[in-house]
């Protein structure tokens, strides 16, 4: 258990909008807003190795700039082929004009 993760003040990110945390996690985080919540995943494709904050998120569903994998950014719950398993997903809180991220997932790197 890693956490809570200061993320700044993340008011002006807007629905359909995402950032991108390298440094956070054992592969970095990408932080999207859906519906007005703020969701976070792990920024690797549970594919290959790709940076899903390279993607492209439509509603609730990020997908993956290499081969297309998409991802809920609600659960981190893979769409199908070609990913194989979910990414990790990490739970965001938003208050006082700053966000916090807590790492309690399956944060290890994949063998
Ligand atoms: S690396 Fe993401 S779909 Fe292949």
């Amino acid at each position: 258990m890693q956490g809570p993760i200061d993320l700044g003040d993340l008011s002006g990110l807007a629905d359909g909008q995402l950032r991108a945390y390298p440094e956070v996690g054992a592969h970095g985080i990408v932080v999207c807003r859906v519906a007005g919540e703020l969701h976070a995943v792990e920024d690797n494709c549970s594919h290959r190795e790709a940076r899903l904050s390279e993607g492209r998120l439509r509603g609730t569903l990020l997908t993956c700039p290499l081969h297309g994998a998409q991802f809920d950014v609600r659960t981190g719950a893979h769409q199908g082929p070609p990913a194989a398993v979910p990414i990790a997903h990490f739970d965001v809180v938003e208050a006082g004009g700053s966000a916090s991220v807590t790492l309690d997932g399956p944060a290890e790197p994949r063998g």
